[in-house]
């Protein structure tokens, strides 16, 4: 067998898109996965092109790679830096011997066996395409739902990326979920760009109708599938329908992501998110009120171009409204291809810094009353993962973070945990028998 190493970056796509990639190449190749760089006779890296940083740090990485390899072990780049980049990667490292976009995965096996292969090509359509199994969890099943995004959002490069939305057919999803779950993953986690737009275009016509709401409750109907999470919803798309499924139907977690990138009506048209201020908070609220126990995690981005203080002062009270339970916040950063970063208003580095720390402060004293609010509260637990010092994590229905002590034994099972020590990233506790 070859060695196949492989690092990923990025989001739950690109971990999906790994499990892909494995599976492809030891199934259809003769690869087998190793955790040693220097024993590997492939190194992949998955990459991500969301924000600038990570695109320098490829090419350092890279170096570093050259430096370990073994003699004749090959380097390939995929996902969204090498949609993104394509062949130039080759210009800038030459040590790569191939290119694969995040919406050619498929193709990885001719990939690793032609010399100097790439192919980024956006329109490709994946979204028949039956993959191989490998699965990184044994109680969670990452399961695609659409490819691509139709969204138009100025910061964002991923629609150059990952390129137009299709969704998967239903019957596809249904069977990989219900192989999956039958597997032993209770744990259904649903992944597409804007997950809450499914059904809205199939590269054929479908049979039926199917919304996002339907799926969940399809989903939910497979008896051995316990639990059912998903990323990224888009707040635009939470009708009424959708708040209701996701409150009424048991299965579901009661965690949402709302993605809100700003509290100003003013920068979310300039951002094309197409919802205001006020749809947000109505939809967040709304949630709250159906969901009493929910959940609500966020992206923010500060410092976009034109960002007042007056319209940054919006997002922070959009926070103090909304009380999210956690916060991806990051600072402005222009990416090739986007409206953005053609915009002449480009805001000082120094003041997003500031506002990013502004924003992490506040959430961290939300954070520590969120906790302290948990000390005592039951949850049901499913233990996924073992960490040192003799604890077990699992997450609980809302997604909080919950470690116990105990062993292996614990994993794979769902269990009511009492609260007794809450700490901000993580609550710790003792399992009620
Ligand atoms: N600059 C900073 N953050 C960005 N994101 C996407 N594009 C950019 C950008 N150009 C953030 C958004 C998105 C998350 C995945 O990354 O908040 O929701
Ligand atoms: Fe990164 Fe976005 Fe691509 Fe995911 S889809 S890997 S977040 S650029």
């Amino acid at each position: 067998m070859k060695q196949l190493y492989i690092e990923t970056l990025g989001c739950a796509m690109n971990t999906r898109d790994t499990e892909h990639i494995i599976a492809e190449l030891s199934t259809k190749d003769n690869y087998e996965l190793c955790t040693d760089a220097s024993q590997a006779d492939l190194i992949m890296i998955n990459t991500c092109s969301v924000r600038e940083k990570p695109v320098n740090k490829l090419f350092s990485e890279i170096g570093v790679f050259n430096k370990i390899k073994k003699d004749g072990a090959k380097i390939g780049i995929c996902g969204c830096i090498a949609s993104h980049l394509g062949a130039e990667i080759f210009k800038r490292a030459p040590s790569v011997s191939f290119v694969l976009g995040a919406r050619n995965v498929s193709k990885v096996v001719k990939a690793v066996n032609t010399e100097k292969f790439v192919d980024v090509d956006i329109d490709y359509d994946e979204s028949t395409y039956a993959f191989s199994e490998f699965r990184g969890s044994a109680h969670k099943a990452f399961v695609n739902i659409s490819i691509g995004c139709d969204k138009k959002c100025t910061y964002c490069i991923v629609p150059h990326t990952r390129g137009d939305e299709i969704s998967i057919p239903v019957d596809l999803i249904i069977n990989e979920a219900r192989k999956a779950a039958q597997n032993g993953a209770k744990e259904i986690f649903l992944l597409g760009q804007n997950v809450n737009n499914y059904g809205r275009r199939f590269s054929s016509k479908p049979k039926q109708k199917v919304d996002f709401s339907d799926l969940l409750n399809m989903i939910s109907d497979i008896e051995e599938v316990e639990r059912i999470r998903f990323t990224s919803p888009h707040p635009l798309h939470m009708d009424d329908k959708f708040l209701h499924t996701f409150a009424n139907n048991p299965k579901v977690c009661k965690s949402m992501h709302m993605p809100l990138q700003s509290g100003s009506t003013h920068i979310l048209e300039e951002m094309k998110r197409g919802y205001t201020k006020e749809w947000f908070l109505n939809r967040a609220l709304k949630l709250r009120e159906l969901v009493p126990d929910v959940s609500i995690s966020t992206d923010i981005i500060v410092a976009f171009p034109g960002e007042s203080d007056e319209d940054f002062e919006h997002s922070m009270d959009v926070m103090e409204k909304v009380k999210f339970e956690q916060i991806f916040a990051f600072k402005y950063s222009a990416r090739p291809l986007t409206k953005a970063a053609e915009f002449t208003n480009q805001v000082d580095k120094e003041v997003g810094s500031a506002r990013l720390k502004r924003l992490q402060d506040r959430q961290n004293e939300i954070l520590d009353e969120i906790s302290a609010s948990r000390r005592d509260v039951v949850y049901e637990v499913y233990f996924e993962e073992l960490r040192n010092n003799g604890m077990v994590a699992g997450r609980s229905d809302n997604n909080a973070l919950v470690q116990v002590e105990g062993d292996e034994e614990l994993l794979g099972s769902i269990q009511k945990v009492k609260i007794t020590n809450p700490k901000r990233l993580s609550l710790y506790g003792e399992i009620l028998k």
